[in-house]
């Protein structure tokens, strides 16, 4: 269980599948990700269940539920991927799925949760991510996390009707450490 100022991040549950469904299959949250395609109560639950049994060293991956720490709503997930152990580096992905949550701060604030995880348990030397350049929020939020730009993937994506650059983003431990360093938390409960 770890603590930002705003949310807590905690292992994601198969009870989570109402919630996820809520807001997973709208076009507004889906735009943005890596697939338009709707996703069935079987498949998200076929998904679930991987995810509540993953470890990041055997599986490469590792997926937390996202909740506001005071109401204790859920949010959303955020999920470490491609975990490399000899490169020491992984992927970064994120959801906040309820539109009226998007742009009060949960984002930025779990984003930097997600990357003390990432240098100070997991002991990465590096996090990365794509982004579409038409998702300013999101390249605004990690930008204020720590994320750097760090190129472009031309045309990497086909949404409604349109190609659109991936921006690819991503920050060193010795970057993050130099905000908290050893033995210093991101938030407290
Ligand atoms: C991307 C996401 C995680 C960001 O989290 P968030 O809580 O919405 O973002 P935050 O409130 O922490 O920060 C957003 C920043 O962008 C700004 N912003 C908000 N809407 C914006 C917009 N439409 N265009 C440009 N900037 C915008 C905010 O003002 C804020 O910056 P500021 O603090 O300097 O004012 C969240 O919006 C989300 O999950 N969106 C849907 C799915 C998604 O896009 N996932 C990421 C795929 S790569």
């Amino acid at each position: 269980m770890y603590y930002g100022e705003k949310v807590r991040l905690r292992a994601i549950e198969v009870d989570d599948l109402d919630d996820i469904l809520k807001f997973f299959n709208t076009l507004e949250l889906r735009q943005y990700l890596n697939s338009q395609i709707p996703m069935s109560r079987q498949a998200e639950r076929q998904w679930l269940e991987r995810s509540t049994t993953m470890d990041p060293w055997r599986d490469g991956g590792m997926t937390l539920a996202v909740e506001d720490k005071k109401t204790g709503e859920f949010l959303g997930t955020v999920s470490l991927f491609d975990i490399s152990k000899q490169h020491k580096r992984a992927e970064f992905g994120i959801a906040l799925h309820n539109p009226e949550n998007l742009g009060k701060g949960y984002g930025t604030d779990t984003t930097r949760v997600m990357l003390w995880i990432a240098f100070q348990i997991l002991g990465l030397n590096s996090v990365y991510l794509i982004t579409m350049d038409n998702n300013e929020r999101a390249q605004r939020a990690y930008e204020k996390a720590g994320f750097k730009n760090a190129g472009v993937f031309r045309q990497g994506a086909y949404v409604k009707g349109s190609f659109h650059d991936f921006v690819i983003m991503d920050i060193l431990k010795e970057e993050f450490l130099k905000e908290y360093p050893p033995g210093t938390e991101v938030g407290k409960s």
